[in-house]
């Protein structure tokens, strides 16, 4: 059940980070006001550029994966477009992810991607029309979504976004976004910590980050660099509210799906690999645990 991802230098996944990091940076400053996630849009994809920050929580191989069994299923199933969702997107990542499996057959499918904050959607428009992908956008707390019927709705390191209870209301919404069969794949980090309590900075944690970043920082190519003290800062704020509720195990996710008609018909444990940094980060290749899970509406 335990698996190690190791870096997917094979996962040729087009994703233009240096053209787009100083758009979302510019962005974030205009969209990101009610949600206070500015710091997070903001600096997401530096991090990315500077090889610091794991996207689809470091292990974007095991979706492709999971994508391509999909695509396989649907393929031998004739029925007209199928409807994914995808919640909670820091960036285009799991859209090219998404469309690295799909491309190929663009008309089965109908993409929507959902978050609360105009930033992350903006982001997902340009690379939409950079590969001439055709994708809803949804600027909606996922909480209250009215739609239905998706076949699939997918998202990494969303979780922690939702305390214990805000997480029942979350299966529970997505299960109503399902249609019967529909699937839910994601991933999350494991953590020890109480489950209804924000994950706590260490102070040390702080200088040590903000120090990585603008040694990393330095190596950032001319187009897309940030001013050093522009970087201190962007690293200051965003580990500042990196806070996400921890999930402790499998047993959680278990217990909110059985309580919203989702069962659980895939699960493994994954490694992500651990960063020469050494340094345990909320969104960092910091070696932790992962679980990955597919639920399906019953
Ligand atoms: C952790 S990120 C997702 C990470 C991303 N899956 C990745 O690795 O690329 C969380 C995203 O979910 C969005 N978000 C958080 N709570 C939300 C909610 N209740 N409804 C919709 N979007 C939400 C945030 O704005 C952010 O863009």
């Amino acid at each position: 059940m335990n698996r190690t991802t190791e870096p997917t230098a094979n996962l040729l996944v087009y994703e233009p980070l240096s053209a787009s990091a100083p758009l979302g940076h510019k962005w974030a400053g205009l969209y990101c006001g009610p949600h206070f996630c500015q710091s997070y849009h903001r600096f997401w994809q530096y991090l990315r550029l500077m090889g610091l920050g794991s996207t689809l929580g470091g292990h974007p191989d095991a979706y492709i994966e999971a994508f391509s069994s999909l695509q396989t299923l649907w393929q031998d199933q004739t029925s007209g477009k199928r409807r994914i969702l995808i919640a909670g997107a820091a960036d285009y990542s799991m859209l090219a992810h998404l469309w690295q499996v799909f491309q190929l057959y663009p008309g089965s499918l109908e993409i929507s991607v959902l978050d609360r904050c105009q930033t992350p959607l903006k982001l997902n428009q340009w690379y939409a029309e950079r590969r001439g992908i055709s994708i809803r956008l949804l600027e909606s707390d996922i909480l209250l979504l009215e739609e239905e019927e998706y076949d699939l709705i997918v998202t990494s390191s969303f979780l922690g976004n939702f305390d214990p209870d805000a997480r029942f209301e979350l299966f529970n919404r997505i299960s109503r976004l399902l249609r019967k069969d529909g699937q839910f794949i994601s991933s999350n980090r494991l953590r020890p910590q109480p489950e209804n309590q924000r994950l706590p900075i260490e102070e040390e944690r702080i200088e040590q980050f903000v120090g990585l970043v603008e040694k990393r920082g330095r190596t950032l190519a001319e187009t897309s660099a940030l001013p050093l003290s522009e970087l201190r800062q962007a690293a200051m704020d965003y580990i500042m509210d990196r806070r996400p509720f921890p999930v402790n195990g499998l047993a959680s996710i278990e217990n909110i799906a059985g309580a919203s008609e989702l069962t659980l018909t895939r699960a493994f444990y994954l490694q992500n690999r651990q960063s020469a940094t050494g340094l345990s980060i909320p969104t960092l290749n910091d070696g932790s645990q992962y679980v990955f899970f597919h639920l399906t509406r019953a």
